[in-house]
């Protein structure tokens, strides 16, 4: 076994909910501040739904599609100004990964089994030293069941609506709320009642309900649960 790593000693913070739960900006917030990797499940997702459409893969091709998950060549970054790189092979995709309609096609092209199994690796692959908070929908209940933090938010779907209606503005997207409202709802639906890994607590996920909650004070909450279950480590 010599030089392999046993990563089950690298701890992850499993940070998992519905869409507008407020998980992005948490788990963001949280690898910052413990100096940990971050691993935005949900990009590679949207990735796979970018690289589809670049290479016109049709979205019932469900091998196509696997092949392009297995294969996705990445990289994360941030700009000189701070904002959000995603780079697809070598070109920066971040403000297409980012639009509703990619996620759309990504909640769509996530409920086959075949393309989960596909990224399980790639996934995997981020659990590194010092530690990583890994955000999601089957973090804490597929992907790391193992992790010593899982944190489930949640939201009321009004809630969830306004603050995701409010980022897509801030960001010049010019949405209506109710547009916003029904793409939360039936994204909601698909990622609930899916087959494989569908969007439910892993049973022994902390729940916290974040509805009339800043992030501040969500993100307070949060570090005392990782404060507490890393010390009983
Ligand atoms: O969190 P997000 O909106 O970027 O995720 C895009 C889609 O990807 C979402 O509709 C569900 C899916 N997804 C998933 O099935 N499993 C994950 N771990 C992360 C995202």
């Amino acid at each position: 076994m010599g030089n392999i790593v046993d990563d089950r000693n690298i701890a992850v913070v499993a940070i998992d909910g519905p869409s507008g739960s407020g998980k992005g900006t948490i788990a963001q917030q949280l690898a910052g501040y413990l100096g940990w990797h971050l691993l935005d499940s949900g990009a590679l997702y949207r990735l796979v739904a970018v690289a589809a459409q670049d290479s016109a893969t049709d979205l019932d091709d469900v091998a196509g599609l696997s092949r392009l998950a297995v294969g996705l060549d990445i990289r994360f970054a941030t700009g000189a100004d701070g904002t959000e790189q995603i780079f697809l092979r070598q070109t920066d995709v971040a403000g297409e990964v980012r639009t509703e309609e990619t996620g759309k096609i990504a909640s769509k092209i996530a409920a086959m089994p075949q393309v989960r199994a596909a990224l399980m690796e790639l996934q995997k692959s981020f659990r590194k030293a010092p530690g990583l908070v890994a955000d999601g929908r089957d973090m804490g209940s597929v992907v790391f069941p193992d992790a010593p933090v899982k944190i489930f938010l949640t939201a009321s779907p009004e809630e969830r609506a306004r603050r995701r209606h409010k980022q897509l503005k801030d960001k010049g997207i010019d949405v209506s709320l109710p547009a916003v409202s029904a793409d939360i709802a039936e994204r909601d639906r698909r990622d609930r009642e899916r087959a494989v890994a569908p969007l439910r607590p892993a049973p022994d996920a902390e729940i916290l309900d974040t509805t009339g909650l800043s992030i501040n004070e969500v993100f307070e909450q949060v570090k005392k649960i990782v404060a507490t279950a890393l010390a009983d480590r």
